[in-house]
């Protein structure tokens, strides 16, 4: 991988620069004196719509842009990315996520193995093996077929999944459900297993290592639930522990010799490979739990869709180029016009944990001060990704976005179709919600001016809390509906932004190293909080009050 360019020293970042002192936005302005505006900055990439013309940009400040992608690389960053070249510097490795969804029929020879071959016989595995438990073939160690399958996992190994569980549940197979266990606060354990039955329970093991305490532990907790249950019932009677983990226990995995030191049939462990990062797995085998509730077919669409966004960044000018685009939109906003964070709006209730797969994706990846070469930066890195759906966060947080003293670029997605389509009398209840995602866009762009709120004969001491300012920036993609293919598109989308920002920055987006003391330090305390005065003692004054707090008022 070449030196990262300081994307200060470009001369587009230069002209940025110049364009942002002084820089007064108008976006009423800019859409009555440009006809063109909407259609100018309207693009499409695969299925989905995207109107970027509601942002706080001009012409002039779109081409700096685009020159900045070139200044930095940004082509031969994503060449090489796509190639298998080892861009994660940081850990040496290959980032070949998008080598998950190549067609069979490709080839992408990495260190002399094509990797798409690896890639498709796993998925043939997992298919094989989520078709036996649709079926009712693979049952339990009593002879029951599976109803409930759990997956174990966190990070990388439990968004991805939950999120598209939750998005597509419309597709899960009828008596077939998911749920998904991360927290190591034994809560989670306990309230997704309380009402659950052994016998016709199926739990993934996802982990990358195989290694991470939170989905070890979880995993211990829920086979012993498993057994003991099984035991107390009667059902495990001429059957052995070890048969009711191999009938009842599947891996995912990197790490496949430690999946079967835990009891799991190695038949039954999928495995990845090094060059997917966790926040970057759930389209590997890290989405079993996919393919068996909602079934290999639409595991299938879901890898299309992102192939599909795929080709279009990999092959589109970046004048054209939806994640370059967006990328670069948020580089624009960070860097030159001082905003922090960025907001994400689905109005799509399935969407409800899109917000937080992309804090993963966007934060773990983006959350950096030094650049791969290790130094240190002098900009702004990353953004503070959040967001709830639309409407309810238009009754809790939208007043901020709206009045608020805060830039805060939002993306607001939406479909044509509703997933659930109802009826209010004679109202359509999909219309009602569509109106308020249009209305949104609107009221942030074009506001409410005082001559405006003055018209409404408003009294005169409320003129101005009444004023919307206007000129908040907001993207609007929409797609015809949120099918299997549609949510493989958004989340490549948001990959290939977040690639954008990280090769502007120059900095390694696919390491993670800023997890790794708090794991540490966790395992270095945890005697600490079990009594243990030593360990205790070698604390800083702060964490042994805390700890020492936590001692007096344990009941036990
Ligand atoms: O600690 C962060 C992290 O490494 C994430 O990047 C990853 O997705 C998560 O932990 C889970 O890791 P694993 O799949 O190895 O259990």
């Amino acid at each position: 991988m070449t030196t990262p360019v300081n994307p200060t020293e470009t001369s587009a970042w230069k002209e940025l620069s110049a364009i942002s002192s002084g820089f007064a936005p108008d976006l009423r302005g800019w859409f009555a004196q440009d006809e063109q505006r909407t259609s100018d900055l309207t693009f499409d990439a695969a299925d989905l719509r995207v109107d970027m013309s509601k942002n706080l940009v001009t012409k002039e400040v779109m081409a700096s842009l685009v020159k900045l992608a070139d200044e930095v690389n940004l082509r031969e960053r994503m060449d090489a990315m796509f190639a298998g070249e080892r861009i994660n510097v940081t850990e040496n490795r290959s980032v070949l996520h998008t080598a998950l969804r190549l067609p069979k029929d490709a080839s992408l020879v990495v260190d002399g193995q094509d990797v798409v071959a690896d890639v498709h016989e796993v998925l043939e595995n997992v298919y094989a093996f989520a078709r036996k438990v649709r079926s009712g073939e693979w049952v339990g160690v009593t002879g029951k077929p599976i109803e409930t399958v759990v997956n174990i996992g966190i990070g990388g190994s439990d968004l991805g999944p939950v999120m598209a569980y939750e998005a597509l549940k419309p597709y899960a197979k009828e008596g077939l459900s998911a749920r998904y266990i991360s927290n190591i606060d034994p809560t989670d354990a306990g309230e997704k297993t309380k009402d659950l039955d052994p016998e016709t329970t199926l739990v993934i093991v996802a982990s990358k290592t195989f290694t991470t305490l939170e989905t070890l532990t979880n995993a211990r907790v829920v086979r012993e639930w498993l057994l003991s249950g099984l035991e107390e019932s009667g059902a495990l009677e001429g059957k052995t522990r070890e048969e009711a983990v191999r009938k009842h226990f599947i891996a995912v995995s990197t790490a496949l010799d430690k999946v079967e030191a835990f009891g799991i049939d190695p038949k039954n462990a999928f495995g990845f490979w090094d060059w997917v990062g966790g926040r970057y797995s759930v389209d590997s085998a890290v989405g079993t739990s996919l393919a068996i509730v909602l079934g290999p077919e639409v595991f299938e669409d879901f890898l299309a869709g992102f192939h599909a966004m795929d080709e279009h960044f990999r092959t589109t000018p970046w004048e054209e180029n939806v994640p370059a685009l967006m990328g670069l939109l948020n580089v624009w906003y960070t860097n030159f016009l001082g905003a922090h964070t960025h907001a994400v709006l689905p109005y799509s209730q399935f969407l409800h944990r899109f917000p937080a797969y992309l804090q993963q994706l966007t934060m773990e990846s983006n959350g950096k001060r030094v650049t791969w070469e290790g130094e240190a930066v002098s900009y702004q890195t990353g953004e503070v990704f959040w967001g709830e759906p639309g409407t309810n966060g238009q009754h809790a947080f939208y007043q901020l976005i709206h009045q608020g003293t805060r830039l805060i670029p939002a993306d607001f997605i939406a479909f044509a179709n509703p997933a659930w389509p109802l009826k209010d009398g004679e109202a359509d209840m999909h219309e009602l919600f569509l109106g308020n995602f249009f209305a949104q866009t609107k009221a942030l762009a074009f506001g409410k001016t005082e001559a405006e709120v003055r018209a409404e004969g408003t009294a005169e001491a409320v003129v101005p809390a009444r004023i919307f300012e206007g000129n908040k920036p907001s993207t609007s993609i929409m797609a015809p509906a949120l099918t299997p293919s549609v949510l493989g598109q958004l989340i490549a989308l948001y990959e290939h932004i977040t690639f954008t920002q990280g090769i502007v920055w120059g900095i390694d987006s696919f390491d993670q190293w800023g997890v790794e003391l708090g794991k540490v330090l966790a395992i270095e305390l945890t005697p600490a909080v079990a009594g243990d005065r030593e360990v205790l003692e070698k604390q800083d004054q702060s964490t042994q009050s805390l700890i020492s707090y936590y001692l007096e008022h344990r009941e036990k």
